[in-house]
């Protein structure tokens, strides 16, 4: 599963927009997660201040480099192990997608048409599924 050609153009042509917008998407990000899951508020207590720029970072570097997403693997590897030491589970990989597009929504008003928001559920979609394989082995890796 990769995201579609057609899809990879529409985000790098965004790619300037959301870096632009990133920080204000990925503190946007937060007040609808806590609002809308606030079961969620625990895992990001011991989260560190600046949290919200990296994962702003993180949203950044995969519209720079969408078109080489194998550059963020060292990267996801890096998230990957903290998120494995928080204990994050692939179920809530659907609430941060579904937040962080409502997010999109919100910062970008009519600028998220339906094939931007259509194109970053792909690559979210993707990226997740990058970020789950890799944290399902080292989980198992802990249990053996
Ligand atoms: C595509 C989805 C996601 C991306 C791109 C992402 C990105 C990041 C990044 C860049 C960091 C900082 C990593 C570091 O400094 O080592 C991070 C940490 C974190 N992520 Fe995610 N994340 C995603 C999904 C999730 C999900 C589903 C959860 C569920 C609760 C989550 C919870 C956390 C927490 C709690 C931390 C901070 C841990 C700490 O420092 O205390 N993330 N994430």
């Amino acid at each position: 599963m990769a995201v579609s050609v057609k899809n990879v153009n529409i985000l790098y042509k965004s790619s300037g927009l959301i870096e632009k917008k990133s920080a204000e998407i990925a503190k946007t990000m937060y007040t609808i997660l806590f609002d809308l899951h606030p079961e969620m508020k625990t895992f990001f207590e011991g989260a560190p201040s600046h949290q919200h720029t990296l994962l702003a970072e993180t949203i950044s570097s995969y519209a720079v480099n969408i078109r080489n997403l194998h550059i963020l693997k060292p990267a996801l590897e890096k998230i990957a192990k903290t998120h494995v030491e928080v204990g994050v589970q692939p179920h809530q990989y659907k609430i941060i997608k579904k937040v962080l597009l409502l997010s999109f929504k919100e910062v970008l008003g009519k600028d998220a048409t339906t094939e931007l928001i259509g194109a970053w559920d792909e690559a979210i979609t993707y990226v997740s599924h990058m970020l789950i394989g890799i944290e399902k082995k080292l989980y198992s890796e802990i249990n053996t």
